[in-house]
């Protein structure tokens, strides 16, 4: 297992507020190898919390690294660094001392590219809807710039469920392409923004966009297995809410018994 942790080097980071950024990590010495949008790679940073004294020490090895996985937010045609979008979770083990690297620092990022959370055997044709929560948007985003221009769907349909607009963290380049493109809806929804903010879209959980009838009435088309794929990226509990929900109006889970599901998911945590 390769545990190199300087094999790659932070070009950029770009806040988007104090606890979200968009990473851009490129291996020191070779491409990205070439991946499926909708990936993720694993980033590493060496544990520096003082060791246990009572646990053997491991004589010549460097200290272990902390690893965590991460969606790749770039399209696969950007070989030459990848980027990724993060939210620093309070104590985070590894995303509290990512945000100490400067642009320029060490980090370890496996050059091994893994997961199975992608268009792979998805007909062309289709629906797509692609719900992410917070960071959740990432892998959606490196499919629709991966894809865009292919007539792999008929509809990308992305519902972007955060905190508060500041969360919103590719809003403005989302909204943008959806003015550009016919096939694609962005549709953001916020939960915590008081009612006197300056918010004027839509607001409360994506679960509600979800429901037969606000669905067809916002996109024009009805949630519908037959037409529709749903994929799911991000809070847990999102994901166990929407599965049971969309399970129960007949979409089927895609597994290794169900090759040809219409539901798909990622769980961040
Ligand atoms: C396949 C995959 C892809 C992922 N892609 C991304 C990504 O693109 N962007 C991203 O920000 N995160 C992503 N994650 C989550 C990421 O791997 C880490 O778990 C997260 O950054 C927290 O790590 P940490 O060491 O700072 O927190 P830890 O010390 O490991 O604490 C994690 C705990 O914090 C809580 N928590 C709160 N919010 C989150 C959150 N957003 N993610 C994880 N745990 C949370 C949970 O209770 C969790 O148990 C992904 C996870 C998986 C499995
Ligand atoms: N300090 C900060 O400014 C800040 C900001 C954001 C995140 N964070 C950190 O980042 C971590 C992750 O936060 P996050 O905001 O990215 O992710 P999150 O807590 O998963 O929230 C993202 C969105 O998912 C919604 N959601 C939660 N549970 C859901 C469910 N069961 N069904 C449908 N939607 C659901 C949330 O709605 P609700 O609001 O209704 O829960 C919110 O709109 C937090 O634990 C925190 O440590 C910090």
């Amino acid at each position: 297992m390769p545990t190199d942790p300087t094999n790659a080097i932070l070009l950029q980071r770009i806040d988007r507020h104090e606890d979200l950024a968009l990473f851009r990590v490129a291996y020191k010495d070779h491409d990205v190898p070439e991946f499926e949008p909708g990936q993720f790679v694993t980033l590493g940073l060496p544990d520096l919390t003082p060791p246990d004294p009572s646990k053997p020490v491991r004589p010549g090895r460097g200290p272990k690294l902390i690893r965590r996985a991460y969606s790749i937010a770039s399209p696969s045609t950007q070989r030459d660094a990848l980027e990724f979008y993060v939210v620093r979770v309070k104590k985070g083990k590894l995303t509290e001392p990512l945000w100490d690297i400067p642009v320029g620092g060490d980090l370890f990022m496996n050059p091994k590219i893994g997961g199975h959370f992608t268009l792979d055997g998805m007909s062309a044709g289709r629906t797509l809807v692609m719900v992410g929560t917070g960071t959740g948007l990432a892998p959606f985003r490196s499919m629709y710039l991966t894809y865009r221009s292919t007539g792999r769907w008929d509809r990308f349909v992305l519902l972007d469920g955060c905190r508060l607009a500041r969360d919103l963290g590719y809003r403005d380049e989302m909204e943008a392409a959806a003015a550009a493109d016919s096939h694609f809806v962005y549709l953001p929804t916020v939960t915590r923004e008081s009612e006197d903010s300056a918010w004027a879209g839509r607001r409360g959980r994506v679960n509600a966009l979800l429901e037969p009838v606000a669905f067809e009435k916002t996109v024009g088309v009805p949630l519908d297995p037959a037409t529709c794929s749903v994929f799911l990226c991000g809070n847990p509990q999102m994901i166990d809410q929407v599965e049971a929900d969309l399970n129960g109006r007949g979409f089927v889970t895609k597994d290794r018994k169900h090759p040809e599901g219409t539901l798909v998911f990622e769980r961040y945590w």
